[in-house]
């Protein structure tokens, strides 16, 4: 063989050899890529609550594509507006509809590759501009629903190798997106559920406080003030939350009473009294009516054993101290502390520092001493009548 067939053929070889390595790096991308997806998919598995969620998420998406910077929008179709539900090393953002690059992914439900973006027209720099950021290149994807309808776009910023974003980072991102518009529909189908479920409720019980004009509140008050006890008790939230729609739905039995007994201005009859009694019965019978979600499936008993009495001498079972749910017992502490200190047909209302001293005196009779301890402690922290009232506004939404 001559010298040069000699040369050509290590030439064709060496060549070979550095397609092969080039070929054999892009595989080994791949499969870290791939690992990174399953491992992504595993997330969004085991965790079930979105904002936890999210954060991780963009966090392995964007070492895997190797971007700087990922954030996630949300449209908000009411106010006309993407927002960042999360934002990596930002401050959140906020664009009107159809503005900037996220905005013309959304209205386009098309991706988008930018290389240079100061030199694209659709490109907001204003955003740059409040940051301090300078943003080079750009991959957005729109997050489409079930039903194909663009919910919000994920953006990924600047390639940390200098280069531009090219189709397999698109490929990865698709894959991704598709996971993380269905965690946000859920979320949000969720929210919406919730919203609706605790709308109804507090319509409840504004129509039980309605039919006792003297009462007007006494509902709400008495659901903050067991929300504060619960709290001070040191509950996990789902029994503060679970107590706190018990308190507020207390009463409802009282819809069975007569307006004529229940708004009586002189002293009750025995029968009179006994009808009211029946309330809590009651409440039990028609709040068994709801469908309550498994974690807060005992509301109805919750809410109607709230006359009940730690001696035992209460109604309408003369359950005592422990047999009580220790939600009732802390509602019993806040509905007379309530009704001591709001009008009534019967008595003027105490103020609040002879109210505390009543109800303490009535702790291991009335009251379980251990809830009359954590209404002490929530007293001297929350139960100045000026934060009182800022409360109370805001949980009206005003
Ligand atoms: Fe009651």
């Amino acid at each position: 063989m001559s010298k040069q067939s000699v040369q050509d053929t290590q030439l064709v070889e060496d060549t070979g050899i550095k397609n092969l390595r080039k070929r054999i790096s892009f595989l080994e991308k791949e499969v870290l890529r791939f690992k990174k997806l399953l491992d992504i998919g595993q997330a969004f598995q085991s965790e079930m609550d979105i904002d936890n969620l999210l954060p991780l998420i963009i966090e392995q998406t964007s070492d895997s594509i190797g971007a700087d910077r990922c954030s996630v929008f949300v449209y908000n179709p009411e106010k006309g507006i993407l927002w960042t539900r999360v934002a990596q090393n930002s401050k959140p953002i906020v664009i009107p509809f159809g503005q900037g690059i996220a905005g013309w992914v959304l209205e386009n439900h098309e991706p988008l590759i930018i290389s240079d973006a100061y030199a694209d027209p659709r490109f907001d720099q204003s955003v740059d501009a409040k940051t301090g950021y300078h943003t080079n290149s750009i991959a957005a994807l729109p997050l489409l629903n079930r039903r194909g309808k663009a919910i919000g776009v994920f953006e990924a910023i600047n390639k940390t190798n200098g280069e531009a974003f090219d189709d397999s980072d698109i490929d990865f991102l698709s894959a991704v997106s598709a996971q993380i518009a269905a965690a946000i529909e859920n979320a949000m189908l969720y929210t919406q559920l919730l919203k609706t479920f605790e709308s109804f409720l507090d319509v409840m019980a504004f129509t039980i406080d309605a039919k006792h004009p003297v009462a007007r509140g006494h509902s709400r008050r008495v659901a903050i003030y067991s929300r504060g006890i619960a709290k001070e008790m040191g509950l996990a939230q789902e029994s503060v939350d679970k107590i706190y729609w018990a308190a507020l739905l207390h009463d409802y039995g009282k819809i069975s009473v007569p307006d004529s007994i229940l708004q009586k201005a002189g002293k009750l009859t025995d029968d009179e009294y006994e009808q009211i009694k029946r309330h809590a019965l009651m409440t039990y019978r028609i709040l068994s009516r709801i469908h309550f979600a498994q974690h807060l499936r005992d509301i109805p008993l919750i809410a109607s054993e709230h006359h009940e009495r730690w001696d035992g001498k209460g109604y309408p079972f003369g359950k005592k101290d422990e047999q009580i749910p220790l939600g009732a017992r802390i509602i019993a502490l806040a509905d007379v502390f309530d009704a001591l200190t709001s009008f009534r047909e019967y008595h003027s209302p105490m103020t609040f520092a002879e109210a505390r001293d009543e109800v303490i005196s009535m702790s291991g009779k009335s009251f379980d001493p251990r809830v009359v301890d954590a209404f002490k402690k929530y007293y001297d922290k929350e139960l100045d009548p000026y934060k009182l009232r800022k409360t109370l506004w805001k949980s009206m939404g005003k």
